[in-house]
């Protein structure tokens, strides 16, 4: 563990604790408990100093354990045992499993976690903001045989993966905006970016990043420029991420099960029932072109049927964003 890791390991119970006491705990000097805090604080976390009472985090927090999410993998631990890396820190998760997996025999089921992330990728180009610490940055990799084209629909039913594990977890009333987010009261609580690469012929492979919001700090609350909730905004505590992140490992292992034999028909029902857009009036942005209508359904690919005035058109996501027409 790190030093900053250590730190927050003793803040994570939301009480004050002294520069002096950290220190002899660690066997720091003062000075070293006060650079590593200013990283931290650096980093997005929230941390108070007050004098004469030492250090405190806004709010408490889980730190991510390895060996607790393997126990909460139940009869699925084994099965991640050399499979599961929790890391620190990292640019990216999606891109720390694109280079596990080019040294690994088999990627399936390969799966990251990371405190921090210092280059968060979101889709459409855009930066993925998250408190350190204090969120989920997840990513798992899985080889399937067939060239790019046979996973369309993947990232779709990544989503429903997603909102499964959360409802899980004990979330209700969320539900999902086309291709993959999960929204909850209108605004954004889960983000999935699917990178994927193979030649046309196969075999593909795909890695799957997920960003959940547990807890999202002031200062970054401020640099995200959409909607967005978080965890303990709607369940009025401190998230249990290792619980989570077992959820997710559960949940998405089973959707490429199933993705990998059938594609993505057998999701697709239960995806429309879950989609909170339709048959809703949007307005779909791609590129300098828009395009008003409603929302009809959802193909066998996961395209996005809408229907325009000059009549049903399918959306295939990439570089789209969809809007609510109020
Ligand atoms: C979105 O824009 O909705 C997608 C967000 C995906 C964020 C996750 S966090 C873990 C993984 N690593 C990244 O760099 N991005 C994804």
């Amino acid at each position: 563990m790190t030093t900053r890791a250590e730190i927050l390991r003793m803040l994570s119970d939301g009480a004050f604790h002294s520069g002096t006491d950290l220190g002899k705990r660690l066997g720091i000097t003062r000075a070293a408990v006060c650079k590593n805090v200013r990283r931290l604080t650096q980093s997005g976390l929230d941390v108070h100093r007050v004098t004469g009472r030492g250090y405190k985090l806004d709010a408490p927090l889980t730190l991510l354990n390895r060996s607790r999410i393997l126990k909460h993998l139940g009869d699925a631990a084994a099965d991640f045992r050399d499979r599961l890396h929790v890391l620190d820190e990292t640019e990216s998760t999606n891109r720390h499993l694109a280079e596990l997996i080019a040294h690994a025999r088999t990627m399936n089921g390969m799966a990251c976690l990371a405190e921090a992330q210092s280059g968060g990728r979101g889709r459409r180009g855009r930066a993925w903001v998250a408190t350190p610490y204090h969120n989920l940055m997840f990513s798992m990799a899985w080889q399937f045989p067939g060239g790019p084209g046979l996973v369309s629909g993947l990232s779709l039913a990544a989503g429903l993966a997603v909102l499964q594990a959360l409802e899980e977890y004990g979330v209700d009333a969320a539900g999902l905006k086309w291709p993959n987010d999960v929204l909850w009261d209108g605004r954004k609580l889960a983000g999935l970016l699917a990178d994927v690469q193979g030649e046309s012929a196969g075999p593909t492979q795909v890695i799957l990043g997920v960003g959940v919001n547990a807890y999202i700090g002031r200062e970054d609350a401020e640099r995200i420029d959409q909607p967005w909730v978080d965890l303990r905004n709607i369940l009025g505590e401190t998230a249990d991420r290792n619980r989570l992140a077992a959820l997710l490992i559960r949940h998405l292992r089973r959707m490429f099960q199933v993705f990998t034999e059938k594609g993505f028909v057998p999701f697709r029902e239960e995806w429309v029932s879950r989609h909170l857009y339709h048959g809703r009036r949007v307005r779909l942005i791609q590129g300098d072109r828009e395009f008003l209508g409603t929302v009809e359904g959802i193909d066998e690919n996961g395209g996005l049927i809408v229907r325009l005035a000059n009549g049903k058109q399918v959306f295939h996501s990439g570089e789209i964003s969809v809007r609510l027409e109020k």
